[in-house]
């Protein structure tokens, strides 16, 4: 099949690699010339395991392509992917400028059918804004030319996208013609392993369940952080909790780890969209209400416990950062908790060295050549005199130091874990005061 795909971040270069794996003949449009140009190059704008790789592979066999042209671009793909920014505008609903420029592009140029398919996380309606966009446009050419919407909301996970794409749960699709269906069909059989995971449903129920699955998981972390909190004040420990209440099927074991706070380009992001979405039509949604203020206070628990172990004044403080990506396996630091750590420590002026596999140059671009903000290109050499080591990343490497090293090389023994990647009894043992997260 013939596919376009309209912006090349996160989802649509995933999306646009992907589709070009299974035999599809892809072409992706941006209109940043510099993204363009690194891809032209063989290289990616961002980190994602195994996503360079499949592109390259997918370019050099002749199946995915590259353009800034416009015009190019819509005469392409019968089946047009609009993956572009939704940034919060500033109440918090999601900006759809980008999303209205792509449908108005396809309208200006298309000459036969189209799908087009939206597939960056819109509010529920947008699919009937791309329509009129899209009509507008050829009202104005004095022209008469078929095309269907389809919603496709997108679920895959930064680290993971390419194997989520690949091997997805579910593919949500709304859509509300036989045409678009057959289509949608026919272009995702690759991706169904031995049942039917294509899901079809009606344009505004699938734009809904993008945002329901995206905040129901928000509120899964934020109830667990309060809980967690809870347990600090009780003296029970949020990891037996934890344990607990995982193993009853109804609840399950994902998305029940504490921790310092949410952070990404979806979650704060969305559960946002959807509380202004739900203000805007006298339905306020309380809980995703409290779940936002949890997670905004949950960003400052960690310099609670420093404050609470060291005193409000950190001047001549120095401490040790372990990870600075909101997660694991990417070098993405939107919303990520430390950034809010970074800043409440200089406040108190206190200066940082920091240490992540891939998110440094990321956090040299967040905050320049600030003095207070230093790098070590090892874990262990952050440590070096620092007065607390902080975890605010669980990568893996992480998982298993030397204890006796850490204690050695800090100035005060302290442990702040952010993410509770350790059983504190291994810190202690090694004489060191560890601080997790709803510990004991
Ligand atoms: C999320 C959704 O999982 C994905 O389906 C959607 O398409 C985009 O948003 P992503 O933002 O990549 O994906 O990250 P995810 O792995 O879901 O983690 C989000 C944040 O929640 C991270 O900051 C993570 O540290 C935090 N988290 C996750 C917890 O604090 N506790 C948990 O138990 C799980």
């Amino acid at each position: 099949m013939k596919i376009t795909v309209v912006g090349t971040g996160y989802v649509g270069l995933v999306s646009g690699a992907c589709l070009a794996e299974v035999g599809n003949d892809v072409l992706c449009l941006d209109l940043d010339k510099e993204k363009i140009r690194i891809l032209e190059e063989g290289g990616i704008p961002i980190f994602e395991p195994g996503l360079l790789e499949m592109v390259k592979r997918n370019v050099a066999a002749g199946r995915l392509h590259f353009t800034t042209d416009i015009e190019q671009a819509v005469a392409h793909g019968t089946i047009q992917f609009i993956a572009v920014g939704t940034p919060p505008d500033e109440d918090g609903s999601a900006d759809l400028k980008y999303v209205l420029a792509a449908a108005r592009n396809i309208g200006k140029y298309m000459t036969d059918y189209k799908v087009v398919v939206d597939k960056s996380t819109v509010p529920v309606g947008t699919g009937d804004k791309v329509r009129a966009a899209i009509a507008d446009e050829l009202k104005a050419r004095g022209i008469e030319v078929p095309y269907s919407v389809v919603s496709n909301p997108e679920f895959l996970k930064e680290g993971a996208a390419v194997e989520d794409f690949m091997r997805p749960d579910r593919i949500v699709v709304g859509a509300e013609d036989e045409q678009a269906i057959h289509l949608m069909r026919a272009l995702y059989a690759p991706f169904q392993r031995n049942h039917e995971r294509l899901l079809v449903v009606d344009i505004r129920s699938a734009e809904l369940t993008k945002y329901a699955a995206n905040a129901m998981l928000a509120t899964r972390i934020s109830f667990m952080n309060e809980l967690a909190l809870l347990a600090e004040k009780l003296g029970a420990d949020i990891e037996l909790v934890r344990q607990g209440i995982g193993s009853d099927p109804r609840i399950g074991w994902h998305f029940l780890y504490a921790g310092c706070g949410y952070g990404g380009s979806c979650f704060p992001k969305d559960v946002q969209a959807l509380i202004r979405t739900s203000n805007g039509v006298g339905q306020p949604m309380q809980v995703l209400q409290a779940v936002e203020a949890a997670n905004d206070r949950q960003k400052h628990v960690l310099v609670d416990k420093i404050v609470a172990r060291f005193g409000e004044d950190l001047s001549n403080k120095r401490f040790a950062l372990w990870g600075l990506a909101f997660k694991p396996q990417t070098d993405d630091m939107r919303e990520a908790p430390s950034r809010v750590i970074i800043e409440e420590l200089f406040k108190r002026g206190a200066t940082v060295t920091a240490y992540d596999p891939v998110a440094m140059h990321e956090a040299q671009r967040i905050f320049g050549d600030d003095g207070r903000l230093t790098y070590a290109d090892q874990p262990l050499s952050a440590l070096e005199g620092a007065d607390a080591l902080v975890i605010v990343t669980e990568w893996k490497e992480f998982r298993s130091p030397a204890f006796d090293t850490i204690k050695a090389k800090l100035k005060s023994p302290v442990i702040i874990d952010g993410r509770n990647i350790f059983s504190p009894e291994l810190p202690r043992a090694a004489g060191l005061e560890y601080y997790g997260i709803g510990r004991k």
